[in-house]
């Protein structure tokens, strides 16, 4: 399963970059607002720092301005991906901007039936909105299991990029359901390393080392 950071914070996303393991961003306006920064300087930069896809939200809301929005966003650096909502407008949207071989996502999902009106529309992405659902008493990651038995049967090739992730226990059961990508916030990024048995095993093997008085380099 590939990682996103959701992110917009350029030094948070250098940061989790230096560990080679980011392969790309996803970003919507509340994070750009949250980020402090200008959109488009802040999108190339984010473009320019990470190697793979990069997640940029319209914020029109009808089609054609979606359409509009999408290929300026677009036309940031190739590894833009245009980021649509999912309404009967942003299906529009996905499908025009897909036909012009604009790479889309789309984003606030929370049903199978949504994610498959988006793969006909040509979407590259679908952003099931797992922690919103836990949020309202549903079980997010269910959707993700919902959606890889239907894309599964169908042969679909939209990418299921697993969003809203709240915990490092998330990470691994939409990786088990066969998420393609999770997007993750940096705070549970930078957990995924973390184990207490790692940090007290490694304290031993130092220690042990330390008393044998020996150097490797
Ligand atoms: C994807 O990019 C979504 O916008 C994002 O994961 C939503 O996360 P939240 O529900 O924590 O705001």
């Amino acid at each position: 399963m590939k990682l996103f950071v959701d992110s917009a914070d350029i030094a948070t996303i250098e940061k989790l970059n230096h560990f080679g393991v980011v392969d790309g961003v996803t970003t919507n306006p509340t994070l750009i607002a949250r980020s402090g920064g200008e959109l488009f300087p802040t999108l190339k930069t984010i473009c320019s720092t990470v190697d793979g896809p990069v997640s940029a939200q319209v914020v029109a809301t009808q089609s054609d301005a979606m359409v509009r929005e999408g290929e300026k966003l677009a036309g940031i650096a190739e590894n833009i991906v245009v980021k649509v909502p999912m309404t009967w407008e942003g299906v529009r949207a996905c499908s025009i901007l897909s036909a012009r071989n604009i790479h889309v996502n789309v984003t606030l999902c929370f049903s199978a039936n949504q994610a498959i009106l988006a793969a006909n529309a040509g979407a590259s992405f679908i952003s099931p909105i797992l922690g919103r659902l836990d949020d309202i008493g549903n079980e997010g990651v269910a959707l993700i299991e919902s959606i890889r038995a239907i894309y599964d049967n169908a042969g679909t090739a939209t990418e299921i990029l697993a969003a809203s992730i709240r915990s490092q226990l998330h990470v691994t059961l939409v990786a088990e359901y066969g998420a393609d990508v999770a997007t993750i916030p940096p705070r549970v990024f930078e957990q995924l390393s973390h184990h207490p048995l790692t940090d007290a095993g490694l304290a031993s093997f130092l220690a042990d080392w330390e008393k044998t008085g020996m150097s490797i380099g």
